[in-house]
């Protein structure tokens, strides 16, 4: 089943995503779950997913980050940050077509469960370690031109505007 990204604009997006209940191995529903998400984020080339962006409201995300190879996080948490931080251009398949600096933590601890139902600790810099932290936002309802100020924000949701109004007219 293919599963449709929802945009900018949709309420999900915005909203807090709940924990799995995890006991041992994830049941059917997060596993057929996880793959709708793998075939939406390759489908889209994208580097990461949040079940959000997906209109689920549960914590999992997949990343695919450069250089790294597919991974699935159940209930993440990240447990620690680097106090460095990172200027990195970011984009979302929820708000196509756009893309911004943003300044975060340059690597991250993060804890999760897999699919399998095993905990695992990971250490990630990098593109990784930016992926995750994008993904988890979503989780709680934050995207990534909330990090911009006010001026960069604007300036990229009216280039979103735009980029929406134009397809709007060739498609009509
Ligand atoms: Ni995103």
């Amino acid at each position: 089943m293919s599963r449709e990204i929802v945009l900018l604009g949709d309420p999900v997006l915005r909203q807090k995503a709940e924990p799995l209940a995890l006991d041992g191995r994830a049941d059917d529903d997060t596993r057929q779950l996880v793959d709708d998400m793998l075939e939406a984020m390759h489908d889209k080339k994208g580097i990461g997913l949040a079940a959000t962006q997906v209109g689920e409201r549960v914590r999992v995300f997949i990343t695919n980050a450069p250089d790294d190879r597919e991974r699935v996080f159940l209930n993440p948490e990240i447990v620690e940050t680097s106090i460095e931080t990172e200027v990195i251009e970011e984009g979302c398949l929820s708000i196509p077509g756009v893309n911004a600096d943003v300044e975060r933590p340059a690597r991250v601890r993060v804890q999760a469960w897999s699919l399998k139902g095993r905990p695992f600790v990971l250490e990630a810099d990098e593109m990784l370690a930016r992926v995750i932290q994008h993904e988890l936002d979503h989780l709680n309802g934050r995207l990534f031109i909330d990090h911009l100020d006010e001026d960069e924000r604007s300036r990229v949701l009216s280039e979103y505007e735009e980029l929406r109004e134009a397809e709007a007219a060739t498609n009509s």
